[in-house]
């Protein structure tokens, strides 16, 4: 069934031939650290910003750094777009994630290299290896037939992980320079190691923190302790009470607009054949609990969840000393499925963590960051193009998969393009994203090339929205 790459055309004999250069050129892009949410990197992630620009220069693109509210992002398109041909938008994100803690790494996070198989530098699956493939997948049509057989535009930016929203105003503030027939996206993860996936549906987020503030500063906890409240104690009475014994979300309403996930598709998951056990122990854990009467697979992709990022107080210094706290704070974060309205479960973790705040304690409550769940269709010509190229590039047809993490621009491109959204990820579920380690599979680097060039040619052959209207 899997017939491999067409009739080999020489933008696949350029790919081929030019793998040392393409690993030279992402190392070079690894090397540089990006990391978009501390202060002491922005020089860097501009950098970073001009490096892809100056890429995207040399492709014959009309490339610029565009201003946002946050980081530089990069856009570019083709110079005189031809109006007969379909205009394909690539997403991807340049900047990364902090690499504390840094002593778990086995290299160092910006010094990449290759080790069985697999590149191993922060940001290497997440997401500059991912978004580079449709860097060199295009640039492969340029250099071998001078130009490419669709129109393409790049936005590629420097906040996604630090969770701002200067791309989504930027989005829906430029909808005209962004317009395009689809949006191509790598920056989610393959069903199974050689096994890829067209990925559907992303979970939304709501991320908050909460800081107790109890006595003016810390105490001695045997002069005080039973006579002042303790912001600590308080706080993780607070947490424990947000499940219930089935592993239920309390928040008041935070179920009231999640749709059941439908029998159809718990047939269709359930059919997908994933090994649960595998799944933990990719984990380093043999078991888990969760929401009652849910599938592993259904809990991390299809329900709504409440997890504790980060927590802090009082004294965790080396060996002991007696404080009642005066403070004490948590990150925190819901993830959110489809219908579920960020702002109102937002407004009632306020509402929770409030009403939990003890005599004594004062609340402060601050909002990180948050973004609706997305569902994007799949019975459209990008995604039957897409299943194609998948299964010419990977020799197996796609898995249609869903994903727990969030890509919070979707909702963006979605309501203010209008264009339907291909979520093809090249990552594995064992890339280490946001962790030490984090690597990214040789293979899949040189084969998700390979499917971005076929993927323009796949694509090339859909009529473009604007077609016969001017
Ligand atoms: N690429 C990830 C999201 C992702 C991970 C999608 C795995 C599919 C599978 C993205 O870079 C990410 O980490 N997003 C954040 C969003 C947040 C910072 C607003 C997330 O999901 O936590
Ligand atoms: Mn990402
Ligand atoms: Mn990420």
């Amino acid at each position: 069934m899997s017939n491999p790459i067409p009739e080999n055309p020489d933008y696949i004999e350029y790919i081929e031939s030019h793998k040392d250069e393409y690993e030279k050129d992402l190392f070079e892009l690894l090397s540089i650290p990006s990391i978009s949410s501390q202060t002491i990197h922005e020089a860097d992630v501009a950098r970073t910003a001009q490096w892809i620009c100056d890429r995207l220069t040399s492709m014959n693109l009309d490339a610029q750094i565009v201003e946002t509210t946050g980081h530089p992002a990069v856009f570019a398109q083709t110079k005189n777009p031809n109006p007969d041909l379909p205009t394909i938008l690539f997403y991807g994100h340049y900047d990364v994630q902090p690499v504390d803690p840094l002593n778990l790494w086995k290299t160092p996070p910006f010094e990449p290299v290759i080790n069985d198989g697999f590149i191993y530098a922060r940001g290497a699956s997440d997401d500059k290896g991912q978004m580079f493939t449709h860097i060199l997948g295009p640039e492969a049509w340029y250099k071998t037939t001078g130009s490419m057989p669709v129109n393409v535009k790049y936005i590629l930016e420097g906040d996604e992980e630090s969770g701002g929203d200067a791309m989504d105003t930027f989005v829906r503030n430029n909808a005209d320079l962004l317009a395009c027939d689809c949006v191509v996206i790598s920056d989610s993860q393959m069903f199974a190691p050689g096994r890829p996936a067209i990925c559907y549906g992303l979970r939304g987020l709501a991320y908050v923190e909460v800081i107790y503030k109890g006595p003016n500063k810390d105490l001695h906890s045997g002069t005080f302790g039973g006579a002042i409240t303790n912001p600590a104690n308080a706080l993780c009475k607070a947490i424990a009470g947000v499940h219930d014994d089935k592993y239920n979300v309390t928040f008041p309403g935070f179920y009231a607009d999640v749709e059941n996930i439908q029998l159809a598709e718990q047939e269709r998951l359930a059919g997908l054949g994933i090994d649960e056990t595998e799944f933990l122990a990719s984990a380093g854990v043999t078991d888990s609990v969760g929401e009652s009467g849910y599938t592993i697979t259904e809990r991390h992709w299809a329900r709504p969840t409440f997890d504790v990022n980060g927590i802090i107080s009082g004294y965790t210094g080396e060996g002991s000393k007696t404080v009642l706290p005066a403070v004490a704070s948590a990150k925190m974060s819901c993830r959110l499925v489809p219908y579920q309205d960020p702002e109102k479960i937002v407004e009632s973790i306020r509402q929770y963590f409030q009403d939990a705040c003890p005599p004594g304690i004062t609340m402060e409550f601050i909002v990180h960051s948050y973004t609706p769940a997305v569902i994007v269709d799949v019975n459209n010509p990008f995604v039957k193009a897409a299943a194609k190229t998948l299964e010419k590039a990977f020799g197996r047809s796609p898995e249609f998969t869903r994903d727990g993490g969030s890509i919070p621009i979707v909702s963006a491109f979605t309501e203010a393009l209008n264009s339907p959204v291909l979520l093809l990820g090249w990552g594995q579920i064992t890339d280490n994203i946001h962790s030490p380690n984090e690597r990214f599979c040789l293979a899949d680097f040189h084969r998700g090339i390979k499917a971005s060039a076929i993927l323009l040619k796949q694509l090339a052959g859909i009529e473009p929205k604007s077609a016969g209207k001017e």
